[in-house]
């Protein structure tokens, strides 16, 4: 099957993101969210980003007004219907996903492949509350998404070779890499960054080390682009902490167990850059 529009639900960070690279690719996207205001800060955003390529030389000022014309935004999200792809990248809690999917079911196209932008919670699970678990895949995007190379590809357990194929050929279109994980919690990539995240968190809490040295450390003794606390806060301490319980709960071992502080955070609405505040202050 032949993508040409894509439908994305959600604006923020991933959202946003989503729908640059889509657009830079040739794709029509139409961009929803629960808030006129969401929407013009992602358009923003969007502008921002691609003006920043274009200075550096990554894309022509033409493609970049190409790009822009192609994405259209709108409030109701059944406008969503008639794309052939539909990427939910809203807020990482289930009940959020399923409502969103349960909500457009009665307007897609019977083709339309459905996927979401979960960094955690089970596909399998996610595709069963539709009418179509054979068209439904984990499409899972890292930030910030223009920069990074990688797209986790993951098949729930009734997902057909064809959805597999189109979402990997779309991957390339996007000028991407696409990884293939099994439906198990957390996927790869947090699976792995998660824990290290967490026990940088435990760093902090034991006193082993200051937000400063614990990130100097990873970033010149591991040469890491980014301090774990640092990209924890870019991350958004929220989304860790979310993918910490999936981890805990779905695996059921207590080395996932989230770290005290970071539950702290959490509560104290210390969520990061988004908030202003987290492990580091930028007020
Ligand atoms: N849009 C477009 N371009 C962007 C951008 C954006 N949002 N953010 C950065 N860039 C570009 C810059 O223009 C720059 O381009 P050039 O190479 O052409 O100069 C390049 O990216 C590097 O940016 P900067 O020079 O501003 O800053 P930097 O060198 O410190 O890099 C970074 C910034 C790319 C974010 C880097 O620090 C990094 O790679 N950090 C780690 C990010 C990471 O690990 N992401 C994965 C998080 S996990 C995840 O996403 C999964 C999940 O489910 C939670």
């Amino acid at each position: 099957m032949e993508i040409r529009s894509v439908g994305v639900v959600g604006a923020g960070q991933m959202g946003n993101g989503i729908a640059h690279v889509f657009a830079l690719a040739g794709y029509d996207v139409l961009l929803t969210d629960i808030s006129q205001a969401a929407l013009d800060k992602a358009l923003t955003l969007i502008d921002r980003n691609l003006e920043r390529q274009a200075s550096r030389g990554k894309i022509t000022p033409e493609e970049h007004q190409a790009a822009r014309g192609r994405i259209r935004t709108t409030l109701t999200l059944t406008d969503l219907g008639q794309c052939d792809l539909i990427i939910e990248a809203a807020t990482e809690r289930e009940t959020v996903k399923a409502a969103i999917f349960e909500d457009l079911l009665p307007h897609l196209k019977p083709e339309t492949i459905l996927t979401s932008n979960t960094s955690s919670i089970s596909i399998t699970r996610l595709a069963s509350r539709t009418d179509r678990p054979e068209k439904f895949m984990g499409f899972h995007f890292m930030n910030p998404v223009p920069v990074m190379q990688l797209v986790e590809l993951i098949r729930g357990i009734a997902t057909d070779d064809e959805t597999y194929k189109t979402l990997h050929q779309v991957v390339e279109k996007l000028g991407k890499t696409a990884a293939s994980a099994e439906d198990f919690p957390a996927f790869i990539v947090n699976r792995i960054l998660m824990p290290m995240i967490n026990e940088a968190v435990y760093t902090l809490y034991e006193g082993v080390g200051s937000v400063k040295s614990i990130d100097e450390s990873l970033k010149l003794g591991a040469n890491h682009p980014m301090g774990p606390l640092e990209l924890a806060d870019f991350i958004g301490l929220d989304t860790c902490l979310a993918i910490m319980n999936v981890l805990h709960d779905g695996l059921a071992d207590t080395k996932y167990r989230p770290c005290p502080l970071l539950v702290k955070y959490v509560e104290a609405g210390w969520l990061g850059r988004k908030t202003q505040r987290g492990f580091y202050d930028y007020r």
